[in-house]
Order: C-alpha cells, then sequence, then structure tokens
C-alpha cells in the first residue's frame, strides 16, 4: 500500500530568494499578525544585509554589540530601550500609535526615570524639597479634553531634573526619593499648578554599549531641559509627554529625537513683584503655562486594548 507523502515546502537556500524562502517557513504560524512581523522583518534584515553586502566580521561585531546590550540590562538599567530610544525607534512607535486630530497634545517618550511613585502634593507646592539652587519657575496648566471641556480629577504626574540635570533617583542621599516629582489631581476647572526650579540639560547614560555607538558616530549624548508628564483620566486616553524649554541647549538635536514642535514652550522671564508675592517666589521668576489635551477614548478602541489588541 503506498503512503501519500506530505508536501513540504522546499527550503533549500538560493541567495536571489533567500527572504522569500525563509518567509516562507512562518506559513503555519496560527497567529496571523505574528506571521507579518516575522515576515516582514526577515524581508527586511535580508535586503538591508543584500544593500550594505554586510561581512562576517561585521555580522560578528552586531552581535557583539546586542549580546553587550543585553548584558548591560538591570532591574534598573535597560540598556535595549536605550538602543531603541537612540535609534528613534521608540518615538517613532509612539507616534504611529498616536490617533487623533491635531488638537490633541503630542506625545514623547516616558524615558528611564519615571521609576519611582509620585507623592500626591497640592496646588502651589513647591517640587524643589531639598531647597537646591536653581531658577524660580511657576508651572501652570488645564486639562480639557478635544471638546474644549475641562477634566475634572485628572492625575497628573510630573517628574524633572535640577539644575545640574540630575534625577532624584541619581543622587538619592542629597536631594531625597520624591524630590522634584508630584501627583496632582485637577480641580474643577482642569487646573494645576505648581512651583519648582528650571530644569538643566543632562546626559542620556553613556557608560554601555549606546554610549560607544554615540562615540563612534560622532553624536553627542544630551537632551535638552524638559519636565516630563504623565495625564491620565478615566475614559481618556493616558498621555505620558514633557515640555521642552525653549531656547535649551540641544533643543534641535536630542540625542532621543524626543523634541516635537508643539512640546517647545517658552519659559518666561517674569519681573513682577506682587506677581511672585502672590505664588510665594522670588523675583523674578520663570513661568510657563501647559494646556494638556486629552483624546477621549471610544468603545471600539476600549473594547480592542481589553482583547489585548
Ligand atoms: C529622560 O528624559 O528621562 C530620558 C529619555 C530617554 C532616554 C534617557 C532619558
Ligand atoms: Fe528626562
Amino acid at each position: 500500500m503506498s503512503v501519500e507523502k506530505t508536501a513540504v515546502p522546499a527550503l533549500l537556500f538560493e541567495e536571489a530568494r533567500s527572504a522569500e524562502i525563509v518567509g516562507s517557513s512562518f506559513a503555519a504560524t496560527p497567529e496571523p499578525r505574528l506571521q507579518v512581523l516575522l515576515t516582514k522583518l526577515v524581508e527586511h534584515l535580508h535586503a538591508y544585509v543584500k544593500d550594505v553586502r554586510l561581512t562576517p566580521d561585521e555580522w560578528e561585531h552586531a552581535i557583539q554589540f546586542l549580546t553587550a546590550t543585553g548584558q548591560k540590562c538591570t532591574d534598573v538599567r535597560q540598556e535595549f530601550i536605550l538602543l531603541s530610544d537612540t535609534l528613534g525607534i521608540s518615538m517613532l512607535v509612539e507616534s504611529l500609535a498616536g490617533e487623533g486630530g491635531p488638537e490633541l497634545t503630542e506625545a514623547t517618550v516616558e524615558g528611564p526615570f519615571h521609576m519611582v511613585t509620585s507623592p500626591d502634593r497640592e496646588h502651589g507646592a513647591d517640587l524643589n524639597v531639598a531647597g537646591e539652587p536653581g531658577e524660580p519657575l511657576l508651572v501652570t496648566g488645564r486639562v480639557t479634553d478635544e471638546t474644549g471641556n475641562p477634566v475634572v480629577g485628572a492625575k497628573v504626574d510630573v517628574w524633572h531634573a535640577n539644575a545640574d540635570g540630575f534625577y532624584d533617583v541619581q543622587k538619592p542621599d542629597e536631594m531625597g526619593v520624591g524630590d522634584l516629582r508630584a501627583m496632582f489631581t485637577t480641580d474643577s476647572d482642569g487646573r494645576f499648578w505648581f512651583r519648582s526650579i528650571v530644569p538643566a540639560p543632562y546626559p542620556i547614560p553613556t557608560d554601555g554599549p549606546v554610549g560607544s555607538m554615540l562615540r563612534a558616530t560622532g553624536r553627542h549624548e544630551f537632551r535638552p531641559a524638559h519636565v516630563h508628564f504623565q495625564v491620565g483620566a478615566a475614559g481618556l486616553r493616558t498621555l505620558t509627554t514633557h515640555i521642552f524649554v525653549a531656547g535649551s541647549p540641544h533643543i534641535t538635536s536630542d540625542a532621543v529625537f524626543g523634541v516635537k514642535e508643539s512640546l517647545i514652550f517658552d519659559f518666561a522671564t517674569i519681573d513682577d513683584a506682587a506677581r511672585a508675592a502672590e505664588v510665594g517666589l522670588p523675583n523674578p521668576f520663570r513661568h510657563v503655562d501647559f494646556p494638556v489635551v486629552l483624546h477621549r477614548e471610544d468603545a471600539t478602541r476600549d473594547a480592542t486594548e481589553g482583547a489585548g489588541g
């Protein structure tokens, strides 16, 4: 009795059809999206290798680089995210995920320093708990949805570096964890406000493979001065973003490509003794106003997210 043989696709290697041959090995992948991701990954990687005519030495170097990147990762250090950031992938993924109109506040990278829970603070609080030197800063803001309605009770999480470019978690003994961080709840008109000091630009970590890449390519490691925000409320898409200080060094060459035109704000110098006394700051001081416009989630999107889509 003859046994019918199951047809097995031929996977014999041919340089000219390499991507097609490897791609066909994923033909039986049960999850369609995974099949697309892997097939396209192979297609683009093979095209890249052919385009640059990658040599065995270069490929070995790349593998060593990726190995070192993994080995640099710990519970508090994510070198792969830093690599993604410095190659502009984090921003591209963020950008493609954004949907909604131009009236919405734009998102940018979260960064690695959102690693502790911000302390709840009252409106008007001074985030400079450690009393560090720096230019006094007043930040005011209002959270609305895209139709202009105030978002009452929104959570506004804020964190930023000091005037030397350090976060509390980098100098816990001097600054104390929780310094230059706060969680506010917007008032009955969607507003929040606080006092602090103007942050400085700072370098991303350069003691790992990403630092080697920056040096090998003549790139600098600095981020322009910024204040991080994460704003969320029920029924609205959580926004992770920063505001950047207009005129800051490196504003047009952020090491992680996080700057968008709409996120550059004038931190104006205010010379007004009465206003300074009113808000409890020395005169003169800097002021920035940040209107935050969030996207109202529709039922379809909620359902998709709930299904893990
Ligand atoms: C930050 O702004 O905290 C940051 C973002 C990306 C990489 C490194 C730092
Ligand atoms: Fe930062």
